[in-house]
């Protein structure tokens, strides 16, 4: 064990250095109501004049994107809409997009939706720059490798945070079970990136309080990695910060436009520290019960969040002190400030009626969870601690109901 935690970290440590010398690389970024808007003179600003757009029916049918539209009909833009994306897209989506883009020989990829949709469309823009490679083949760290068409992100959830980062996470069958894996590629980070609140307005208090604990997540598990650089510390703990500020508000009040701006900012800057940091344990678990039970993403971050913490015991303690200390969590010792940090997230967690326990979870399944969890973290997640399958199985212990 002590040769592979000696491996793992100094894989870690090179990977670290190597995402550092990149951590800057430019987006432009549009943020405020209505910056949806800017898309069609930017379109033609950069001579784009057929465009892909993916998204999902629920906005085509309620005529949600029809300002847009217009825009785009007067700048003479071609758009062909593809809204075949379900939650927890197939590869199968991803093929009949890249299908539609040769055919209609687009240009460029504007994806507005939440996660899903923002990471099969990155998906097709590396079908797109890779046809001869399938999406099996891509996964895992830097197999695309090459530049993607033009990609314009517009994030409808404050959650994922896919506009900022380099991962698309797609499933697929393997062995007759379904399966959620990442790519990761440095030329998946969208060239734009556009945060609209008005196009959250609409999203239901419950998938706004699953979506904003996992951008928590992100944030959280990128500051507690090792080798974490001072933006992404920066970035981290502002995101914590606007996340403990605004989800609350937009939880009670979804037309809160300056919330729901705000949560869109902390999710971004979870995206880009995530992206430049990785996530833990957390995101490895919750990928693995996600695919077996169908629990939402952000669910599932939002049960497996404390127990992890709490699993991970005095090691993290100084960093979640940290972060207490940003939110004025108060306390005089380094295991207070850690102990209110992790009853602060249990607290909004439950205010948000999200359930401390993972519904359908059984035992019989641990070994498989942990299996999953494992080969997804190790060895590249710079976690604060290596685990190993027991670990994982007291974590879910702690969540079993
Ligand atoms: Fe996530």
């Amino acid at each position: 064990m002590m040769h592979s935690i000696f491996w793992f970290r100094t894989r870690q440590w090179v990977l670290s250095r190597v995402l550092h010398l990149t951590e800057h690389k430019k987006q432009t970024l549009l943020a405020a109501p209505d910056a949806v808007l800017l898309l069609p003179a930017l379109f033609r600003k950069r001579r784009i004049s057929r465009i892909l757009l993916v998204t999902t029916p629920g906005f085509v049918r309620r005529g949600t994107l029809t300002s847009l539209l217009d825009g785009c009909k007067k700048e003479n833009i071609s758009v062909t809409i593809f809204s075949e994306i379900a939650p927890d897209p197939q590869i199968e989506s991803v093929e009949q997009g890249f299908r539609l883009y040769q055919q209609i020989q687009a240009q460029a990829i504007l994806a507005i939706g939440g996660g899903s949709v923002l990471d099969a469309a990155k998906l097709i823009g590396a079908r797109v720059c890779c046809p001869k490679k399938t999406v099996p083949a891509m996964r895992g760290l830097l197999k695309v490798r090459r530049k993607l068409p033009p990609l314009f992100a517009v994030p409808t959830t404050a959650g994922t945070g896919s506009e900022a980062t380099a991962a698309a996470v797609i499933t697929d069958c393997i062995d007759g079970k379904p399966y959620k894996y990442a790519v990761n590629d440095l030329c998946l980070i969208p060239d734009t990136a556009v945060l609209d609140p008005r196009l959250t307005i609409s999203l239901p208090s419950s998938m706004t309080a699953d979506t904003g604990m996992d951008a928590l997540t992100h944030a959280m598990e990128a500051f507690l990695n090792l080798f974490a650089s001072r933006s992404v510390q920066n970035a981290s703990i502002e995101a914590v910060c606007e996340n403990f500020h605004a989800l609350p508000e937009v939880w009670r009040d979804g037309t809160h436009l300056a919330a729901r701006q705000e949560m869109l900012h902390a999710s971004y800057l979870a995206g880009f520290a995530f992206t430049n940091n990785f996530v833990g344990y957390v995101h490895a678990i919750a990928h693995a019960v996600g695919a077996l039970y169908h629990i939402p993403h952000g669910r599932a971050n939002a049960v497996l969040l404390p127990a992890v913490l709490r699993e991970y015991g005095s090691c993290i303690a100084p960093k979640l002190a940290v972060l207490a200390d940003a939110l004025s969590l108060g306390g005089d010792t380094v295991s207070e400030k850690a102990e209110r940090m992790i009853a602060a997230i249990e607290a909004m967690r439950d205010s948000f009626d999200i359930p401390s326990t993972l519904p359908h979870l059984s035992p019989n399944d641990y070994t498989e969870i942990a299996r999953r969890a494992l080969k997804e973290a190790n060895p590249t997640y710079p976690v604060p601690q290596i685990w190993d399958s027991e670990k994982i199985f007291s974590v879910l212990r702690r969540v079993q109901s």
